[in-house]
């Protein structure tokens, strides 16, 4: 059985995801050489990342869908975040209603932009990740509780495997 890093974190919730400082320190730990922030919202990473948001009042390198961004760019990256609305309620209520349409559409093209050994790194409700089927071991876990009554947030770290 391979050992996967496990972390848990207390961090009172934030409008945007990496204004949790505890959260946004995890995530920059894990990132390596070209970082994609795939929804990268308002908040800049500590690392040299490439930001791509569907809407113009985010902080982006690149304004558009997520999905036709992979499918077209000739980028390639050594790191993707993947930080999207979590559900339709959430992305409701605090992205204007966008979107991401199908994820399994946008993680199935993921791997042609990642280099070798690359990472994925995922935030959400959901512990499943880019997994095995597209050939990623998980590496890192990270929990966190945001206390009162709102749900934790999963944080995974894959590598892929070739
Ligand atoms: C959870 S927020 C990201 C927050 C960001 N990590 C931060 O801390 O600032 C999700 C982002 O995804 C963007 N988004 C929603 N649908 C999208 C799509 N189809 N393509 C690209 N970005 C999208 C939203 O505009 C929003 O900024």
């Amino acid at each position: 059985m391979e050992k996967i890093n496990f972390t848990y974190l207390l961090q009172p919730p934030k409008r945007y995801t990496f204004e949790q400082p505890k959260l946004k320190q995890w995530v920059e730990k894990w990132c390596k050489g070209k970082v994609l922030n795939l929804f990268a919202g308002k908040v800049r990473l500590n690392c040299d990342e490439y930001r791509v948001d569907i809407n113009k009042e985010m902080i982006a390198d690149y304004y558009g869908d997520a999905y036709e961004f992979v499918k077209k760019t000739k980028m390639k990256f050594d790191t993707i975040i993947l930080d999207p609305p979590y559900n339709l309620r959430k992305a409701r209520e605090k992205y204007q209603g966008k979107y991401i349409g199908s994820f399994t559409k946008i993680k199935n093209e993921l791997n042609k932009i990642l280099n070798p050994k690359g990472i994925i790194i995922s935030l959400g409700y959901s512990s499943t990740g880019m997994a095995k089927i597209r050939g990623f071991r998980k590496i890192a876990i990270c929990l966190i509780c945001h206390n009162g009554d709102h749900n934790d947030t999963i944080g995974l770290v894959e590598i892929k495997n070739n």
